[in-house]
């Protein structure tokens, strides 16, 4: 299928329907100059997520862990959203019912304008205690060593989902009732791997959905797809947004 017509497929769907999520990965933020994770050169390729990523991690060398996390955030601080998290913060304020859920810890979406968005996986920018679980805003924490929790004395960490960690319970069931009743859902720049995130698009399908997937490459969800559509995110979301906004005379 040629890519103006996926386009203009995808456009009918959204024009027919005030119901529409979208779920997001680290493939999003690839044109903001944030590594993915699982591409030939991204974050798995050069670290250890069981080291670096995970409870385990952390008891054993929380230093590392955190000088790691650090590096990340020094990363997002020097990156700037792109024209498709611009896209989808414009689809927000256009469609009735839009919902955002994102697997991504570096905050784009919000920065780009997006409004109540849904982190799976917790943020890279927004630390906690590890003993007592207490938020510390980026003021406490000291970037070049460990705080420690000024109600507990524990150590602070990233409040980040790792590796054998469960899913933040009210985000997690937001994110499947929003499956469950979309009529329009996008996979947008993940592999669609990492669970239970990568159920919810095949959730979405279930109930009826119209499923599309936004990625350069084809994931293991490709083939329950209805709409692929094989370009960058950057590229394909104000493309989509442009198209729709002209047949809706906006
Ligand atoms: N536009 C759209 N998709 C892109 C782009 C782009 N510009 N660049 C890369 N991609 C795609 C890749 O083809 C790949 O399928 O983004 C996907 C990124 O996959 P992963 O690196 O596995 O990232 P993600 O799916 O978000 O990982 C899920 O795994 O390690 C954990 O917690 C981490 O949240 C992360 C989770």
């Amino acid at each position: 299928m040629d890519i103006d017509k996926n386009i203009d497929t995808v456009v009918d769907y959204l024009l027919n329907t005030d119901n529409v999520s979208v779920l997001t990965g680290a493939g999003i933020s690839a044109e903001s100059g944030i590594s993915t994770f699982r591409d030939p050169d991204g974050l798995w390729s050069k670290f250890n997520p069981q080291e670096l990523a995970s409870i385990d991690g952390f008891m054993s060398n929380p230093e590392l862990v955190w000088s790691w996390y650090q590096y990340r955030v020094n990363i997002v601080n020097n990156s700037i959203p792109n024209p498709g998290h611009y896209a989808l913060a414009e689809f927000q304020n256009l469609i009735k019912n839009f919902s955002l859920i994102t697997q991504n810890v570096d905050g784009l979406h919000q920065r780009a304008g997006s409004k109540n968005v849904v982190e799976l996986h917790g943020s890279i920018v927004r630390n906690k205690c590890f003993d007592c679980n207490k938020i510390h805003t980026s003021k406490i924490v000291e970037h070049n060593k460990i705080s420690n929790c000024i109600y507990c004395n524990g150590k602070i960490r990233p409040d980040v989902v790792w590796f054998g960690e469960i899913l933040p319970r009210h985000e997690i069931e937001l994110a499947q009732i929003y499956a469950e009743n979309s009529k329009v859902y996008f996979s947008v720049g993940t592999s669609a791997e990492v669970y239970p995130a990568a159920d919810l698009p095949l959730i979405a399908k279930r109930n009826g959905a119209k499923l599309i997937e936004i990625n350069p490459n084809d994931t293991q969800l490709t083939s329950f797809v209805d709409v692929k559509i094989n370009l960058n995110s950057g590229i394909a979301l104000p493309l989509i947004l442009e198209k729709y906004k002209e047949k809706k005379g906006i």
